[in-house]
């Protein structure tokens, strides 16, 4: 199980890691075989379940597996209603199992619901994967979930020699999933000091002495020990709409800005979406690419539309999120000079 919208990222691991992939849901990807490559090395898996059963919601069949407890997730808060009839009923098939509303060590029986009314009920192999991470050590309350931060990563074409780039790096989880994916110069910004401090303290597991890094078995890959190159990382305070970078000196970047709602204020996202979009397109080299997640899809388009033939969209995914749908746009920088 990954999160939804993001199923793409975990098809690829899936596949890199030798194992076959049959059917594909809402966050959902069904695989055959060995789970345990996925288990360590996968980072936008979040969990590991044994299908004993999946069909309509409200078609739970009367014979399952038992199980002494059955902890029910519901991801879709719209869909509260038809989850809570489908647990009840998993419940009842499980042999009159207890609900717990949250598991206290990885749950035995699970139930979910997924947006189109689907259940799935199965034995939890593993749960709450992405939670596993040794770089986490510095949460806010901002921090993006780290199998999301992976598929930006990902997103963003991780390649040798890269500089990277997160001018909204917050506590840091996105740098962290991109040196998770090799080696690179890393640079993170944010307008908060406490932020910066949180990215240190993030990115200090992997860094020893400025030079090569090193959390081995880090659930989620560790960083790569390629001789080609060290990990080197830059943190700042600055302004992301008047980044301290010169013009092409990035490769890459990834960034989950202010959404408006939670953090920041939408009024506050007219102007700082597009400043800021702009300078990263500034500081982006020709071919390099930038991907951003954000729940303010009208500003972000505008701010695209803002950057004329200087940026080109390679994608847009809605994505899901902690009970919000944000979009997953993936951008690149063409040859062309900002208008
Ligand atoms: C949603 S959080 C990013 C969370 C981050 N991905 C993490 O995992 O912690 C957005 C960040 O943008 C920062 N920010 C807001 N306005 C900014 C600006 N003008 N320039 C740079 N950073 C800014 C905030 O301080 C906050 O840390």
């Amino acid at each position: 199980m990954t999160l939804p919208g993001i199923e793409s990222f975990l098809i690829g691991e899936c596949r890199a890691f030798g194992v076959p992939v049959g059917t594909v849901w809402d966050g959902w990807v069904v695989a055959a075989g060995d789970p345990e490559p996925l288990l360590s090395r996968a980072g936008t898996l979040r969990a590991i379940v044994d299908v004993a059963w999946t069909g309509p919601a409200d078609a739970v069949p009367a014979r399952l597996p038992t199980a002494e407890r059955l902890w029910c997730e519901n991801q879709w808060i719209n869909e509260g209603r038809r989850a809570s009839a489908a647990f009840a009923a998993a419940s009842c098939a499980a042999g009159g199992a207890e609900i717990v509303a949250a598991p206290d060590g990885p749950p035995a029986m699970v139930c979910i619901v997924d947006r189109s009314g689907r259940a799935l009920i199965g034995r939890a192999v593993a749960w709450g994967l992405e939670r596993r991470r040794p770089y986490r050590v510095a949460l806010m309350a901002r921090s993006l979930n780290p199998a999301m931060a992976r598929a930006m990563a990902m997103a963003s074409r991780a390649r040798a020699g890269d500089v990277f780039l997160d001018p909204f790096c917050g506590s840091g989880t996105v740098l962290a999933e991109r040196a998770l994916l090799g080696p690179c110069r890393l640079v993170g910004l944010d307008i908060e000091a406490g932020a910066v401090d949180a990215a240190g303290r993030t990115l200090s597991g992997f860094v020893l002495d400025g030079s090569r890094a090193g959390r081995a078995g880090t659930a989620g890959g560790a960083v790569g020990d390629d001789a080609s190159g060290a990990l080197q990382v830059e943190l700042r305070v600055a302004d992301a709409r008047a980044l301290p970078l010169p013009e092409g000196s990035v490769t890459a970047a990834a960034t989950n800005p202010p959404f408006g709602h939670r953090m920041g204020r939408a009024a506050d996202n007219a102007d700082l979406y597009p400043r800021a979009l702009r300078e990263v397109v500034r500081a982006l080299r020709p071919r390099g690419r930038v991907v951003v997640l954000t729940g303010d899809r009208r500003h972000l388009r505008r701010a695209v539309q803002a950057c004329g033939s200087a940026l080109r969209q390679r994608s847009e995914a809605r994505v899901w999120l902690g009970g919000l749908e944000p979009i997953l746009g993936v951008y690149d920088r063409t040859e062309a000079a900002l208008p």
